[in-house]
């Protein structure tokens, strides 16, 4: 591709995301995520292009030493190898960027997208949520209600995932003025605990989520959610949809494809 097109910035969207299956699989993990990068970072300086944005994660900050998170909020332990894979690829890109000034590097945190097509049963919430409500699985298990939070189940920043591609936009044209090294979280700025989102769901599309209080996920935090207001100022990006609009895409999406992609 390099050879035959014209190019001036890459978005390295391309990357193993499950956090559980990254503990069994992580020479997949390490190999796909690290060395798939690598080699495109060779690539790129081979060409001359020197501009990425790269698709980080809220994971990086481990457990938070602060909410809401600021993108100076010191980057902490992850708890699998999947958040290992993004924190060290940041590291690396970080490297590039001071070695070579004529870099330009984005690294775009995410925080909790909304609105991809899972394999399998899914791990994250808003998929397991629509398969419970299309009838594919039986009851949500809800991981805890004991973390101290409002009421007891963990909070996070959930975004659409429509939003999260403007932001990449955004990130593009901010890239052609040589910002150098700079770091962005991609969220709302709003924590939804488990229960809120069972009850907009609930709302949005009058379809009943069956649940049963579970024990803790080993790995997971109380609460998530970040300060938006770097990239709203400095990008001109502000997410657009809440939470309702989240659950009624994600339940049109559901309803028209019960069985995903994968067909
Ligand atoms: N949860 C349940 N039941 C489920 C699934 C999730 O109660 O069946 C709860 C979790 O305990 C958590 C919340 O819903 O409190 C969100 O869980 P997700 O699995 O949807 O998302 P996580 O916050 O665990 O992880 C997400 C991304 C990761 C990323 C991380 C960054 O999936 O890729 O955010 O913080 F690393």
């Amino acid at each position: 591709i390099f050879d035959k097109e014209t190019i001036e910035s890459c978005i390295h969207f391309a990357g193993l995301k499950a956090v559980g299956e990254s503990v069994v699989k992580l020479w997949e993990y390490y190999e796909n995520n690290i060395a798939g990068t690598l080699t495109l970072i060779d690539v790129m300086r081979k060409h001359n292009v020197k501009n990425i944005i790269f698709s980080s994660s809220a994971t990086v900050y481990g457990d938070p030493a602060q909410i809401p998170i600021t993108e100076e909020c010191p980057k902490g332990q992850c708890t699998n190898p999947y958040g290992w894979t993004k924190s060290m690829l940041e590291q690396v890109l970080t490297d590039i960027q001071k070695a070579d000034p004529e870099w330009n590097v984005m690294l775009l945190r995410y925080f909790n997208p909304i609105g991809e097509n899972p394999n399998g049963i899914p791990n994250n919430l808003m998929p397991y949520i629509t398969q419970v409500a299309v009838g594919k699985l039986k009851e949500l298990g809800v991981f805890g209600n004991d973390y101290d939070t409002p009421d007891g189940t963990g909070v996070r920043d959930y975004i659409h995932v429509v939003d999260l591609a403007k932001g990449h936009v955004k990130a593009l044209k901010k890239i052609e003025e040589n910002p150098g090294l700079a770091i962005y979280n991609l969220g709302t700025g709003m924590g939804c605990s488990v229960l809120d989102i069972v009850k907009n769901f609930e709302a949005a599309t009058g379809v009943k989520i069956p649940y049963v209080i579970k024990p803790r996920r080993a790995g997971d935090i109380a609460t998530c959610y970040c300060d938006a207001s770097k990239a709203e100022k400095v990008l001109g990006w502000k997410a657009e949809n809440g939470i309702r609009e989240m659950c009624e895409d994600s339940w049109r999406w559901q309803s028209n494809n019960p069985q995903g992609y994968e067909e």
